[in-house]
């Protein structure tokens, strides 16, 4: 394919970068909506042995695999450098070191190439990893943001204009879940597993709190539910008493749903949206999406999420937000930094 060809069609191939965590993950999406690759290289098994990731191991396997994906990518998509429209690349909230390897990978590809850089805010991108699921979907609409670092409610207003209208204030969801699930001697990341023991236990064995619940408050705290459940399982342990692991998941996950849940049907209703998006790793959680599905419905609100690989860290969903983002003019230039505590809309 050749690139006066690329322009006459107007067919945007956008080439992205991802890696915050522990994924090496590079994508290529035509006109900001249709994945033609998404190669996502994961480090979980390399950081489960140490319960968690670890930064300096992340920075370095980044390294290896940048250049690898990248060319897998662009081989999928069946495109090459010049074909590309913009390059786009996680720049933060991450793990510093990183996000340096790809920011890094991305001003080397587009300084090369002269191809415009785009720098994407990670948050934004599971966002946007919606409009790759739905085609249909459009802004305004109320977003639920729950990965591992972070729990958030956005008024995404349009393509490039975000309100923060709530975060935690101390652990995320998906950090509480890992914490939980680390204590109860389940594997790293712990969120998938205490999904599945879940479903075996009963949700309303155990009364865990629900921080910050009166009407009106779009702010989180996972902390206390979190420390609640690590007392509850030394209590036992101290004690001697053998527990009933799929109770504790089905209570400790049924808090956190809870929390999540009102919120963000309270948020969609004070904004007068009837649109709710769900985003981040946190939302492959059965329960939450079964929740949700249910009082949306209840409430008339339409309810999206990404399908399952579009919910990990993957840079098809960043390569869409680069899309929009080059759309509004937001081009970075070779001086963009990693910003590990980025925020959205900034
Ligand atoms: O968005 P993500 O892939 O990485 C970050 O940007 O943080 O989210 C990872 C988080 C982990 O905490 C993981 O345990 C959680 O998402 N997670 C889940 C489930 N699948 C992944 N939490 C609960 N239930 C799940 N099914
Ligand atoms: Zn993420």
């Amino acid at each position: 394919m050749n690139s006066s060809l690329n322009q006459i069609n107007s067919n945007y191939y956008t080439l992205a970068l991802e890696t915050s965590c522990d994924e090496t993950s590079a994508a290529v999406v035509l006109n900001g909506r249709k994945v033609l690759s998404n190669i996502i290289s994961s480090q979980i098994p390399v950081h489960q042995k140490f319960g968690g990731v670890v930064p300096e191991i992340a920075s370095r396997k980044h390294i290896e695999n940048v250049i690898p994906v990248v060319d897998e990518a662009l081989r999928q998509a069946e495109v090459s450098l010049k074909d590309i429209t913009a390059i786009g690349v996680t720049y933060g909230p991450g793990l510093v070191g990183a996000l340096l390897v790809g920011v890094a990978a991305a001003k080397a590809l587009s300084f090369a190439s002269d191809i415009p850089l785009i720098g994407v805010n990670h948050l934004e991108g599971h966002i946007f990893a919606n409009f790759l699921s739905h085609s249909e979907l459009e802004p305004p609409f109320m977003a639920l943001v729950v990965s591992g670092g972070h729990t958030s409610l956005v008024y995404v207003k349009d393509y490039n204009n975000f309100e923060l209208v709530g975060q935690t204030r101390d652990d995320a969801a998906g950090e509480a879940f890992d914490k939980v699930a680390r204590v109860m001697g389940l594997p790293y990341p712990g969120g998938p597993y205490i999904d599945q023991l879940a479903a075996q236990g009963n949700p309303s064995a155990i009364s865990f709190p629900r921080a910050l619940s009166e009407k009106g408050s779009f702010e989180f705290s996972f902390s206390g539910l979190k420390s609640a459940v690590l007392n509850y399982l030394n209590s036992a342990a101290q004690r001697g008493e053998q527990i009933n692991q799929a109770d504790v998941a089905a209570s400790f996950q049924t808090a956190v749903v809870d929390v999540l849940v009102s919120k963000a049907l309270q948020a969609a209703e004070h904004y007068n949206v009837n649109k709710l998006v769900l985003a981040g790793g946190v939302a492959a959680n059965s329960m939450l999406k079964n929740r949700l599905e249910s009082d949306c419905t209840a409430s008339g609100i339409k309810l999206y999420y990404p399908s399952p690989i579009l919910c990990t860290d993957n840079a098809a969903m960043i390569a869409c937000r680069a899309y929009y983002q080059y759309q509004g003019g937001k081009i970075a230039d070779l001086y963009l930094n990693a910003v590990p505590s980025l925020k959205i809309g900034q």
